[in-house]
């Protein structure tokens, strides 16, 4: 599936722009800068598919990725970041809200943390929200490289913890690095599962 030829779909800057349901979707969300779009490059094997940056605020719209014919993956815009002007912040809101809510052949969110920071208060609201429109979801913990050993342990402990208080079970956290390619064969994997054909 990953070996397979991977093109960009569309970007979807408002609701009635989406592209029509025909395959399943897997959609990455989590606060900006965390690393969704280099996850996507990443599981993709190719560094310019998705654009990335230091600049938070970086993807502004839903980016559809087609793999193989047979997977869509959406990168979405970030959350949480003060820079963004609060009218381009609630309008990304809303259309996500719209997707995640409404998409019938969307099969999971992967809901990415930041090793380096954790689950922040946000993060609780997103799974909050997901949770009760039962929206499947599954927590990534991105850039592992940034951290010693011991401080993941600590990190992955504490935020199983969290998931584990959730009102609805959830898959296994993986952790991953985009730098250094841990996690990515785990996640392709588990992805992979999802795809049509
Ligand atoms: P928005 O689109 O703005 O919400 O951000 P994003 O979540 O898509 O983050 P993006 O992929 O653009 O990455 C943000 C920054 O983190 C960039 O400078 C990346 O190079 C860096 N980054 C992403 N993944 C990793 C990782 O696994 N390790 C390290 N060290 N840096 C990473
Ligand atoms: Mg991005």
């Amino acid at each position: 599936l990953f070996a397979g030829p991977c093109d960009f779909v569309a970007a979807v800057p408002t609701i009635d722009r989406l592209p029509p349901i025909t395959l399943t979707e897997v959609a990455f969300a989590g606060r900006s800068n965390v690393g969704k779009s280099s996850l996507v490059n990443a599981l993709t094997g190719r560094n310019t598919l998705a654009r990335t940056s230091n600049t938070p605020g970086r993807t502004q719209q839903l980016n559809f990725f087609l793999l193989a014919e047979k997977l869509l993956l959406v990168d979405m815009p970030g959350y949480g970041y003060a820079e963004v002007p609060k009218t381009e912040a609630a309008r990304w809101a809303n259309v996500i809200d719209l997707y995640l809510r409404g998409r019938s052949t969307l099969r999971r969110v992967c809901l990415l943390i930041d090793a380096r920071h954790g689950v922040k208060k946000n993060d609780l609201d997103s799974m909050d929200w997901l949770d009760q429109r039962a929206v499947p979801y599954q927590i990534i913990m991105t850039k592992s490289d940034k951290l010693k050993q011991k401080d993941r342990d600590d990190l992955l402990k504490a935020t199983s913890d969290v998931t584990r208080r959730r009102p609805a079970a959830h898959p296994e956290i993986i952790v991953t690095s985009a730098e250094t390619g841990e996690g990515i064969a785990t996640l392709r994997a588990v992805l992979g599962q999802f795809a049509v054909g």
